[in-house]
């Protein structure tokens, strides 16, 4: 049997420039050569760096499987370099999401979000790496839902002997720190109860009914590890297409609709989702909308070929037009929900240390 290639993408914010509207070049630099040294080393087969937003993203080939120290232990060594540069510019927030002091076993947990899958290269390879900003980690369930399990989204779930037996759903608690598997279509109304509630239930990855990984996302969630609100998730998303998977026009297609996600300025407001190509991923209104990108490669031997930038296509002019419509609209609401996150979502940011200040002059309602 042919070697198993692990395709990682881990990411995190280690400074923003200018705000937290993009990425500075010296950081895409820096990254760069270091990963160019760890592949001369051969410890990574390939590897692609790119940024979203002010999110610098590590996409990395290897042979060492998922959660492997030796890969998630470099790319720390990476945001931490890439923080010194940024200390150096002072460029906004550097070091942002690294919320450990130091490096031990494994990154997640440690602010950087991870999204890694193992698996036989197929004769072709075609994948997707979505890449959000100003956002968090459940903004990939609706489009995922779409992808695997709507077949008004994805014809091969009707058309292709392939895909018509479905697809298995692995949904994790990210509160209760549990797990549950479905299986799509049999259960999906089932799925849909939990990864409805896109703060809490997310979807981590979905296979094949054969049991092969089809895609995953990092489901890290920045304010339940800070126990506060340090930044936003800014998640990260692989998919697999064509084949028993849906084509890669079907995992495209759930962006036309620009669905609405926590995020935005502060990290505490709801705003559409805007598909955009590489060059504008860099939110500056209101530091949003909340943004997208996708890279499209073919996967040879591990390397990659690419990427397209898959939203670079005037397909998605609509799409960005109705999210432009939907942001003002939502931004007209000012302080007020739904614009505003919920009391509970709230608690993680600042707003309760304002609320205690006012705590004393509230007064008990006079008996009726
Ligand atoms: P496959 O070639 O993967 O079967 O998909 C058909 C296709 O490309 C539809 O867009
Ligand atoms: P990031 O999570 O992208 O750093 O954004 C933080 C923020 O507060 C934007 O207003
Ligand atoms: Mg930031
Ligand atoms: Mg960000």
């Amino acid at each position: 049997m042919e070697d198993k290639i692990t395709l990682s993408v881990i990411k995190a914010d280690v400074g923003g420039f200018v705000g937290h509207s993009a990425m500075h070049g010296d950081l895409l630099d820096e990254a760069k050569s270091r990963l160019a040294g760890v592949q001369a080393d051969g410890i990574i087969v390939d590897f692609h760096v790119t940024a979203c937003g002010d999110d610098l993203q590590l996409i990395m080939t290897h042979h060492k499987g998922v959660d492997n120290e030796e890969i998630h232990h470099l790319a720390w060594d990476v945001f931490e370099a890439c923080t010194e540069v940024a200390n150096r510019l002072k460029l906004y927030g550097a070091g942002q999401d690294l919320l450990a002091d130091a490096f031990s076993g494994n990154i997640r947990g440690m602010g950087p979000g991870v999204a890694e899958m193992e698996f036989v290269e197929r004769k072709s390879e075609p994948v997707i790496i979505f890449m959000a900003d100003k956002t968090s980690a459940g903004a990939w369930n609706l489009p995922l839902y779409k992808m695997f399990a709507d077949p008004f989204n994805t014809a091969g779930l009707i058309i292709a002997p392939s895909m018509h037996t479905g697809f298995r759903f692995e949904v994790h608690d990210v509160k209760g720190h549990k797990r549950i598997f479905f299986d799509a279509p049999e259960e999906l109304y089932d799925l849909l109860v939990f990864i409805g509630a896109t703060g809490r239930y997310l979807i981590k990855a979905v296979y094949a009914k054969d049991g092969e990984i089809g895609a995953v996302s990092s489901t890290e969630r920045l304010a339940l590890i800070a126990g506060k609100y340090v930044g936003k998730d800014d998640p990260v998303c692989v998919v697999r297409c064509q084949g028993k998977f849906p084509a890669v026009g079907e995992v495209l297609e759930p962006f036309t609709m620009p669905h609405i996600v926590e995020g935005w300025m502060r990290g505490s407001h709801y705003g559409p989702l805007l598909p955009v190509p590489l060059r504008h991923a860099t939110p500056s209104r209101f530091d949003g909308p909340p943004r997208v990108i996708a890279l499209g490669f073919q996967l040879a031997h591990g390397r990659f070929i690419g990427p397209r930038d898959m939203f670079d296509d005037p397909g998605f002019d609509e799409a960005r037009r109705l999210c432009n419509a939907l942001a003002d609209h939502l931004r007209r609401h000012g302080p007020f929900e739904p614009h505003r996150l919920p009391m509970e979502a709230m608690e993680y940011t600042t707003l309760p240390e304002v609320m205690e200040k006012l705590g004393d002059r509230w007064e008990e309602l006079p008996e009726l």
